[in-house]
């Protein structure tokens, strides 16, 4: 655990960067500040490795005075990640990842077998090894960075705005492999970023901070959404909040599937019309799983074909949220939202109506005004009011629900 007890910076020319901050950061979970820029994240995240003293406060790390540590001592149990990873030019890729285990006297062949295994770790194939970092993109670039941080496989890491620098889609897929990174190592992670999309999805817990270096609200996404402690965090957290909750909450027992009859692709044009309801007829593989959906008065030739397909839509899982139910009968063309199985077979489709329906029972489930908060999405996401244990079948999980 990494904990911050009533730590002030004040730098030198009088701006108080940090203000009696008082937070702790749990063993083996992700927390995340965020808040807007000058808010004092990434000096919080910097006095942690001493690379800034505090004013006044202490910060402990597993009990630990961090001020009683040698500094090159507490570095070696952290891992740092700073925003574009920050590699050495003249090195090559292989030698950014093990410049730390070097240092402390690794062997050249044991280093390179350790550096291989990292850099597979964080997605990247051997190939990449001897390279330097301006034949890299800015994405592969942070996964150096990432593989780097671990290199001396410390229990704590800190990542400074670790995704920040990268275009959204290469973004969206580093942060999902960043989970399922920590869903194997488990370590004690401080992550900063402005973005609040970005904490809600990787955060365990998030701490939002506001101009001044003042904690506004530390506290379980689902938390946060449901109960934004002021009108800052409120704003902060912004004005889709309600929508958002969405992705918090389970599907439940709100929703019943309707069958929904459907053709494997390469089926005639009369077993199509045979099946479809309403103009159309949901297509799926030989083993079972939804492809898409075709519309009858659109079919090309004697047999469904994959130049049919409408593929806009998404599915939802039944075990997902509402929010990847909800998209999946918006993004439905028949108006009808798929659902699937575990293994990914047809489950049926649900109407927008009916996940309204689900929607307003989970909102009504609590407390009187405001949106799908309260006990619905506590109950569904596990989440206790001041816990900041991790939800089941939140942001942490992988995103259950998919294209078509
Ligand atoms: N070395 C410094 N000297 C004076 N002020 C600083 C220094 N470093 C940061 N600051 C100020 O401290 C505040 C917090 O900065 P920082 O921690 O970098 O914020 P964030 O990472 O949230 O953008 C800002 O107002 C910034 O201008
Ligand atoms: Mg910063």
């Amino acid at each position: 655990m990494i904990r911050f007890d009533n730590v002030t910076k004040a730098y030198p020319d009088g701006t108080v960067a940090v203000d009696r901050l008082s937070l702790e950061a749990p063993t083996g979970k992700i927390t995340v500040l965020v808040g807007p820029s000058g808010c004092g994240k990434t000096t919080s995240m910097r006095m942690v490795n001493r690379l800034i003293e505090p004013t006044s406060g202490t910060i402990t790390l597993g009990g630990q005075p961090v001020s009683g540590t040698d500094a090159t001592e507490l570095r070696r149990k952290i891992g740092y990640v700073i925003q574009h990873a920050g590699l050495f030019p003249h090195k090559n890729v292989a030698d950014n990842v093990m410049a730390l285990p070097r240092l402390l006297g690794l062997g050249r062949r044991e280093a390179r077998t350790r550096a291989l295994e990292l850099l597979e770790r964080v997605g990247l194939g051997p190939q990449f090894a001897d390279r330097y970092p301006w034949q890299l993109s800015g994405g592969q670039q942070q996964r150096v960075g990432v593989a780097r941080a671990l290199a001396a496989d410390p229990p704590y890491l800190l990542m400074d705005e670790p995704f920040s620098a990268v275009d959204p889609v290469v973004r969206a897929q580093l942060q999902e492999e960043f989970l399922r990174l920590q869903r194997e190592i488990g370590k004690t992670i401080v992550l900063v970023t402005h973005d609040i999309d970005e904490a809600l999805k990787l955060g365990d817990q998030v701490a939002v901070l506001r101009e001044g270096g003042r904690l506004a609200q530390a506290a379980a996404p689902a938390e946060l959404l449901a109960r934004p402690a002021d009108a800052f965090v409120a704003g902060f957290v912004g004005r889709d909040r309600g929508y958002r909750a969405l992705g918090f909450a389970g599907t439940g027992d709100g929703v019943i599937p309707a069958a929904e009859p459907a053709v494997v692709l390469g089926a005639t044009r009369a077993e199509a019309e045979a099946a479809a309801l309403d103009g159309w007829i949901l297509v799926t593989a030989p083993g079972g799983e939804p492809i898409g959906w075709a519309a009858l008065d659109r079919l090309d030739g004697d047999r469904v074909t994959e130049q049919d397909l409408n593929l806009s839509a998404t599915t939802a899982r039944t075990d997902g949220t509402l929010r990847e139910l909800l998209d999946a009968a918006l993004s439905s063309p028949s108006g009808r939202g798929v659902l699937v199985d575990a293994e990914g077979h047809l489950a049926g489709t649900v109407s927008p109506t009916a996940v309204a329906r689900a929607i307003e029972e989970a909102a009504s489930v609590t407390a009187p005004a405001g949106a799908i908060a309260g006990s619905a999405v506590e109950s569904a996401a596990g989440v206790t009011a001041g816990s900041v244990e991790p939800a089941a079948g939140s942001a942490a999980e992988a995103p259950a629900g998919s294209h078509l």
